[in-house]
């Protein structure tokens, strides 16, 4: 099978952060993947725009630098390396100030794609927006992308939204959630509305449950002090937890245009009930051998911020009244791994007897590592000697079913930033869509700020700590082994 790579239109791509850490490890090796893929029409440009006192072959290095240390895999010969290397620009700017911004003026060129890319603190939104404009770069046509946090609470996200909606249209307007960008999370939405399958069955009336796991055994490590103001219920869980709870849930839109599909996921965060306080489980990891405590990493020994949580949610519509969603991710976990797991009810009678045990359809979707989806079916064990019964996986790996391809799987950053490029929206949070989400996590966070609430420990290498999984035991459920 061969991918087929289409080049998108030739484009600028402004990088403010253009030296920070995300530009290095995400954005400029995703970058280099989609030019060595073929995607980067000639004269496409990269600049790099940032504080830091560098020129342009400096900027080259640190790029190539970065690119050999984060880049997957190295399908590029010396050659094209440069030809990327070549695409790189570097122009020093302080976005508080007035330097640097006449020389980025001056390099814009016409009639091309032009997107500037605000990898940089939310803080800094508003500063740079306007000074795009009073340069004159920002016209109609042009795309902005930023990045999350976006916000931390309704009235954050309301002011940020507010800052840019003053400068730009929101057409122009790129939220990225990484998690959107993800080869299996776009899969969903193809099995669910390309198959006549699963359909039928999507609802509370075959559905008992559906689990979203995301665990991590990294830590928060040198992020400590940002982690520290949000932790995992806004660093996670409000975003790339719920886009996923969104994309599981909604309804099917009428095509798959950006308006289409994200009116459909609001209407999942406006259906999102109240949550009661023992419906919620926070916790925090703890000391293991050479590895600090979550307090020693934060800097911070007396943080009340989780390292994890676990919730149940309902969804109050149609389809879903009476069938639980179940989400949990935190850090320092067993094992790294993402997944969703649709687990349908039982059969409603058993005509093989109660020896056979209770035996449930599970499809489970894997997001990382092992991409791909696995649909539990029950048969015959097979051999004489009665009828038992036993679960197997009807498994579809997409690297075994993709072979050779699914090397080619583009990572989450090389994809949304194409599809910046090509100027579709569908996988970018809308305004609306991120402010619904805080409104429905603020009350959640206040009610345990006000409760006073303090998070668990839990050890390190854990599945999170053991009030996580009552909260499924006291239902007659259980979450999944995290496991690779
Ligand atoms: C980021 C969070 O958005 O996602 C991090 O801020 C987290 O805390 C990361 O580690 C996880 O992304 P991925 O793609 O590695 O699962």
């Amino acid at each position: 099978m061969v991918s087929r790579v289409i080049p998108v239109e030739t484009f600028d791509l402004v990088i403010f952060g253009g030296t920070g850490d995300l530009a290095r490890r995400k954005i400029l090796p995703g970058l280099f993947r989609r030019f060595c893929a073929g995607q980067m029409e000639d004269g496409a440009r990269i600049i790099g725009a940032a504080r830091s006192d560098l020129d342009t072959a400096a900027y080259r290095e640190m790029v190539r630098e970065a690119v050999i240390e984060f880049g997957r895999g190295g399908t590029c010969d010396i050659g094209t390396m440069q030809g990327f290397l070549d695409t790189l620009h570097y122009v020093r700017v302080d976005a508080r100030g007035e330097q640097g911004w006449q020389s980025l003026a001056d390099m814009m060129l016409p009639d091309r794609v032009r997107a500037f890319y605000f990898s940089v603190g939310p803080g800094l939104f508003g500063d740079l927006a306007k000074r795009l404009h009073q340069y004159g770069m920002a016209d109609a046509s042009c795309r902005i992308v930023v990045e999350k946090p976006f916000g931390r609470d309704l009235q954050s996200a309301r002011d940020l939204n507010a800052v840019l909606a003053q400068h730009f249209d929101e057409t122009q307007i790129y939220r990225i959630d990484h998690y959107l960008g993800k080869e299996t999370v776009q899969n969903l939405m193809v099995v669910r509305f390309g198959n006549m399958l699963f359909e039928p069955l999507w609802n509370s009336q075959y559905v008992d449950h559906i689990q979203i796991t995301v665990a991590e055994t990294v830590g928060v490590g040198g992020r400590g002090e940002y982690y520290d103001r949000s932790g995992a219920m806004r660093d996670m869980l409000q975003n790339h937890l719920m886009q996923l709870l969104c994309l599981i849930a909604m309804e099917p839109p009428a095509k798959f245009d950006p308006d289409a599909v994200r009116d459909e996921k609001l209407k999942v965060i406006r259906a999102l009930g109240h949550i009661a306080p023992e419906e919620i489980v926070r916790g925090q990891y703890m000391k293991d051998g050479e590895n600090g405590s979550y307090l020693e990493d934060a800097n911070n020994p007396r943080s009340t911020t989780e390292s994890f949580v676990a919730l149940k949610a309902h969804i109050s519509n149609w389809r879903w009244a009476g069938t639980p969603f179940y989400l949990r991710t935190g850090k320092r976990l067993k094992a790294r791994t993402s997944e969703i797991a649709v687990v349908f009810k039982d059969a409603p009678h058993s005509i093989f007897g109660a020896k056979a045990g209770r035996h449930r359809n599970i499809l489970t979707i894997r997001l990382q590592p092992n991409e791909g989806m696995e649909l539990g079916v029950t048969i015959k064990e097979p051999g004489p000697g009665g009828m038992r019964l036993l679960d197997v996986p009807l498994d579809m790996s997409f690297a075994e079913a993709l072979g050779e391809d699914s090397a080619e799987i583009p990572d989450a950053y090389e994809r949304l930033i194409m599809d910046v490029i090509r100027g579709n929206q569908t996988l970018f949070m809308r305004g609306d869509e991120v402010e619904a989400a805080w409104k429905w996590t603020d009350p959640i966070i206040a009610a345990w700020e006000d409760r006073g609430d303090q998070p668990i420990p839990y050890e390190t290498g854990s599945s999170g700590p053991d009030d996580a999984l009552m909260l499924m035991h006291r239902d007659g459920r259980r979450w999944r082994e995290i496991m690779i």
